[in-house]
């Protein structure tokens, strides 16, 4: 099929490249020439594992090209998905629909085909119908122009999988004409048996909408459960791993720490509590406030923890920030929760230094009053306390021994929990997590994991402590390297597997 894609930004590039990618014929059209002249030199204007090689090999295939053109795409395509943003409104909650508008304005008139028009991008519910009567109105006489709506739940970072192996596809439709349309663009998918959910535009604008105000009252929820695990003495993180267990709750999206950010989920849920109050049903919704202002606290509150690190002023406090991005995977800056922690902390008076492995130039664009580091030892060199606030698996990996022989004083806040403390504990680091005080004091913290034996520790005599460099490895499964200690009387024969709690602290 001959589809364009007008918009090239994170959600058009990559729906571009995976169309392509899908046997289609796919223009890209986005009114910023450089962006179009990196693309059709099979550069991302971002960084998003996996794009550049379908870039290139789409465009080397013939599939794929792009254009600053929209008389070019009205000429081309039988379908046209329009991924452009729909931002927050500048002093506004709702969504700014201005660009989307526009483009509908200007395709509509200079159809040459009869066509549909899908949009893709996020918009508030009843979005969709405005613009089907406006695609009727502007159409030229004798072209049949069509609108559906077709609501993508890519993540950054993951956006090519996420593409190319959905979870689902919803597709909002007036007609049978329109749903067949896009069952041809979506065939090699629905072959593989991803679930297609065909319904009306409004529901279809709706699903995006609550997926992401779900998602944000998940974390929302989790980080105020961390505030109540700080006040008790608990370990939010030991929590989450509980919660998760029970397959009605799950565990994605229950990480604690420094909350959400990005371009999608703190604008998504404002402007719905924008268009539910347009609708009479603010009331319903009035949640996701408290759901924002939780998101919120916690950045303030990550600051609060930073200052009383360092003795309760930043004034001439040195203070490294390990993270600009706002997750990891991205180089996307909107609403980072971790350069807005930087911000606040370089306005109360601390030199503030920052590294990132992929975010510093949207970051230094964003925020240029901070100073910027290509290298974590860098911006970690005479800090007076270290932040860690994207989990980026480069700082997983860190080496806090040879990180404290760089900085003033070996103080780290781990913004996002995940941090092996007992490590940099064991190096000497003065250590603060979000939700997880009992972690820090070793009273608590622990965690219990099935283990298999080794054949020696089958004895039936054997007793066994496993200590030292137990690890926790992907999927948080500790991987422990067991040394066993000098035997304990035992009078129980041990199975072939155990649970065994694995401690911050040896004592315990
Ligand atoms: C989000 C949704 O996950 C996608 O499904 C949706 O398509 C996209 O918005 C969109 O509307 O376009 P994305 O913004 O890429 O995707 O990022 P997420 O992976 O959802 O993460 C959002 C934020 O939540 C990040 O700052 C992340 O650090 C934070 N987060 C995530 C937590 O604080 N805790 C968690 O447990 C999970």
């Amino acid at each position: 099929m001959r589809i364009s894609i007008i918009g090239t930004g994170y959600l058009g590039a990559v729906h571009a490249a995976c169309m392509a990618e899908l046997g289609h014929e796919v223009l890209g059209v986005d009114s910023d020439a450089a962006k179009i002249s990196l693309l059709t030199e099979g550069r991302a204007p971002f960084f998003e594992p996996g794009l550049t090689d379908i870039l290139a090999g789409n465009l080397d295939g013939g599939r794929l090209r792009f254009s600053t053109s929209i008389a070019e795409a009205a000429r081309f395509a039988e379908l046209h998905f329009v991924c452009v943003g729909t931002p927050q409104l500048p002093g506004a909650l709702a969504a700014d629909l201005r660009g989307i508008e526009a483009v509908m304005d200007e395709l509509t008139p200079k159809l040459t085909r009869d066509c549909l028009v899908v949009g893709k991008s996020t918009v508030p519910v009843g979005t969709a119908a405005l613009l089907a009567d406006r695609l009727g109105r502007l159409a030229p006489a004798g072209i049949t122009a069509e609108l559906a709506w077709n609501p993508e739940f890519l993540r950054e970072g993951f956006a090519v999988r996420d593409t190319l192996q959905p979870d689902r596809l919803v597709v909002g439709t007036s007609s049978a004409r329109a749903d067949a349309g896009l069952r041809d663009v979506y065939a090699p998918l629905l072959e593989l048996g991803t679930p297609y959910i065909s319904t009306d535009l409004a529901t279809a604008e709706l699903a995006k909408v609550a997926a992401n105000a779900f998602l944000a009252t998940k974390i929302s929820f989790i980080n105020a459960v961390a505030d109540v695990c700080e006040a008790a003495g608990a370990d939010v993180v030991t929590l989450a791993e509980t919660l998760g267990h029970d397959k009605r709750i799950g565990r994605h999206f229950l990480s604690a720490g420094l909350g959400f950010g990005g371009g999608c989920l703190p604008k998504d849920i404002r402007a719905f509590v924008a268009r539910a109050d347009e609708l009479g049903a603010a009331d319903s919704v009035r949640f996701l406030t408290e759901v924002d202002e939780v998101n919120n606290a916690r950045r303030r509150h990550a600051v609060d923890l930073a200052r009383d690190l360092v003795g309760g002023s930043f004034a001439g406090r040195r203070v490294a920030i390990l993270g600009a991005a706002f997750k990891p995977n991205t180089d996307d800056v909107r609403e980072s929760p971790a350069l807005e922690v930087a911000a606040a902390i370089r306005a109360e008076g601390a030199l503030v230094r920052v590294h990132d492995p992929k975010a510093i130039d949207n970051a230094r664009s964003k925020r240029p009053e901070l100073d910027y580091c290509d290298e974590p030892e860098k911006a970690c060199e005479g800090a007076d306390v270290v932040l860690h606030l994207t989990e980026w698996k480069d700082y997983l990996e860190l080496d806090p021994a040879r990180l404290g022989s760089v900085v003033r004083a070996t103080r780290i806040l781990d913004g996002r929990n995940v941090l092996p403390l007992a490590r940099w504990r064991d190096a000497g680091w003065t250590v603060r997590s979000m939700g997880r005080p009992s972690a820090l004091s070793g009273s608590a913290g622990q965690r219990t994991a099935a283990v298999r034996l080794p054949p020696p520790c089958r004895s039936p005599s054997a007793g066994i402590v496993v200590t030292g460099a137990g690890r926790w490895g992907e999927g948080r499964r500790p991987r422990p390297s067991p040394r066993l200690l000098p035997r304990q009387p035992h009078q129980e024969p041990l199975p072939t597997s155990c649970s065994v709690t694995i401690s911050d602290r040896l004592e315990s």
